[in-house]
C-alpha cells in the first residue's frame, strides 16, 4: 500500500454533502482513492507529501461526450460558419470519408492527441464515440480504438444516414450486423435524433436495440431544434439526453422528474452560433446538467473542459460553483459512474491542482491554462 499527502491547499472542492468546499485543507490518497480528508495539521503520516502552497484542488473533469475517433479538417467549414453559413447535421459526411480512408494507426494516434490535450487541461475520466465510419469495419474498428483509452465507449452508428442509403435499410444495419459486431466494444448506445439524421421512430428502434444487446442508452437530442428526443431518452430511462438546446417546458418537466441528466455542450454552440441552452432553468427545475466538450471536427473543436465551463457560467446562466459541479458530479452521474467526478472519502483521487487560489478561476480567467497538475 503507498500513501501521499496532498497538503496547504487553499480550497479543495471535494462535493462532501455537508461541506462541498473546504479550506486550509489536506487530503490523503491511498491506493489510487482517497482515504482521508482535513486540516493540514491533523494529517497522519505518509509515504509522501505533495505541498500545493495554497493552491486550490478540484476533482478531476468527466468529459461525458466526445468523439475523437475521427479523421480530417473542417476548419474549412468552420471558417465558412462564422462568415454567415448555418451549421448542418450533414457535415459529419465530410469526415465519415476521411474517416474511412485513415488507417487504425492514424486514428489512433489522433485519438492519443486529443487526449494528452484533455488531461493537460485537468480531464480525468472521457467517453469517447463511435460515429464516423458508418460502415460495420469502421464503427467496430472505432470502438476498438477507442476503447483502448477508455471503459466509456458509446456506439454511434446512428450519427447520420450514410450517402446514398436508405433510412430504413441503414436502421436494419445498425439495430442487426452492426449492432452484434460493436456491442462487444461499446458501453452505451447513442443516436442523433434529429431533422437530418433520426426521427423519433428510429431513434427509438436503434435505442431499443442496443438494450437488448445489453447496452446503456443515452441521446444527441434536441440540438438544432425542438423535437422528441429528450421526451423519448426519458422513456427509455436514458442516462443522459446531450444537448438540449431547444426544449419545451414539458421537456424540463419530463427530465426533472427523471433520472436523465441533461448534457451541456457550450463549446457547440460557440462554434455554431446557436443560441446556448438555458442552463439556469434546468437547474432551477431540479435536473441535473453535466457540461461536456462535445469534441469533434464539426460542430465542437475544444478539448477543455475550462472553456466549456466559463461558457457556461458567461454565457448560460451558471454560478461558477454549479458549472464546476456540472463539469464534475455531473459528468460522473451522466456516465453512471459514481467513484469519479468527487474526492469524498472513498472516491478514485482523480484531482487536478489549480495556479489559482480558488476555482472561480477556471471561470475568471477563460483561456488561461491554470492546470499545475492531474494526478
Ligand atoms: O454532437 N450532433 C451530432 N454530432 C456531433 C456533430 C458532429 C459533426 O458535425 O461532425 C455533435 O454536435
Ligand atoms: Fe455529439
Amino acid at each position: 500500500m503507498t500513501s501521499r499527502l496532498v497538503t496547504n491547499i487553499g480550497e479543495l472542492v471535494t462535493w462532501e454533502p455537508d461541506r462541498p468546499v473546504r479550506h486550509d485543507a489536506a487530503f490523503v490518497v491511498e491506493d489510487g482513492a482517497v482515504a482521508w480528508i482535513g486540516a493540514p495539521g491533523d494529517a497522519p503520516a505518509t509515504d509522501t507529501v505533495q505541498d500545493v502552497g495554497g493552491a486550490a484542488v478540484v476533482p478531476g473533469f468527466v468529459d461525458s461526450h466526445t468523439h475523437l475517433v475521427f479523421a480530417g479538417d473542417r476548419s474549412a467549414e468552420f471558417e465558412a460558419r462564422m462568415t454567415g453559413q448555418p451549421y448542418a447535421a450533414g457535415g459529419i459526411r465530410t469526415t465519415v470519408e476521411a474517416t474511412r480512408a485513415a488507417t487504425d494507426d492514424q486514428l489512433a494516434g489522433t485519438v492519443a492527441r486529443h487526449l494528452a490535450e484533455m488531461r493537460a487541461q485537468g480531464t480525468t475520466t472521457v467517453e469517447i464515440k463511435s460515429g464516423y465510419g458508418l460502415t460495420v469495419h469502421d464503427e467496430e474498428r472505432s470502438l476498438a480504438i477507442a476503447r483502448r483509452s477508455t471503459p466509456e465507449t458509446t456506439f454511434l452508428g446512428a450519427h447520420v444516414v450514410p450517402a446514398g442509403t436508405d433510412v430504413a435499410a441503414y436502421v436494419d444495419l445498425v439495430t442487426g450486423e452492426m449492432l452484434r459486431r460493436c456491442a462487444p466494444h461499446a458501453r452505451w448506445i447513442d443516436v442523433f435524433c434529429e431533422d437530418g439524421a433520426f426521427g423519433g421512430d428510429e431513434a427509438r428502434t436503434v435505442l431499443t436495440a442496443g438494450i437488448a444487446a445489453g447496452l446503456l442508452p443515452r441521446i444527441h437530442a434536441n440540438q438544432l431544434g425542438p423535437g422528441p428526443g429528450v421526451q423519448l431518452a426519458v422513456e427509455l430511462g436514458a442516462a443522459a439526453a446531450d444537448h438540449c438546446t431547444y426544449l419545451t417546458a414539458s421537456d424540463v418537466d419530463a427530465l426533472a422528474g427523471s433520472g436523465t441528466v441533461a448534457g451541456l455542450l457550450p463549446g457547440v454552440e460557440f462554434s455554431t452560433r446557436q443560441p446556448y441552452p438555458d442552463a439556469r432553468r434546468l437547474v432551477d427545475a431540479g435536473v441535473t446538467v453535466s457540461i461536456a466538450t462535445d469534441c469533434n471536427p464539426g460542430s465542437s473543436y475544444t478539448s477543455s473542459m475550462p472553456f466549456c465551463l466559463a461558457l457556461a457560467v458567461r454565457d448560460m446562466g451558471l454560478s461558477p460553483l454549479e458549472a464546476l459541479r456540472a463539469a464534475t458530479q455531473g459528468g460522473a452521474t451522466s456516465l453512471r459512474r459514481d467513484e469519479v467526478g468527487h474526492l469524498r472519502i472513498g472516491a478514485t483521487a482523480d484531482h487536478v491542482v489549480l495556479d489559482a487560489p480558488s476555482y472561480v478561476h477556471l471561470a475568471y480567467r477563460p483561456g488561461v491554462p491554470l492546470v499545475t497538475s492531474v494526478g
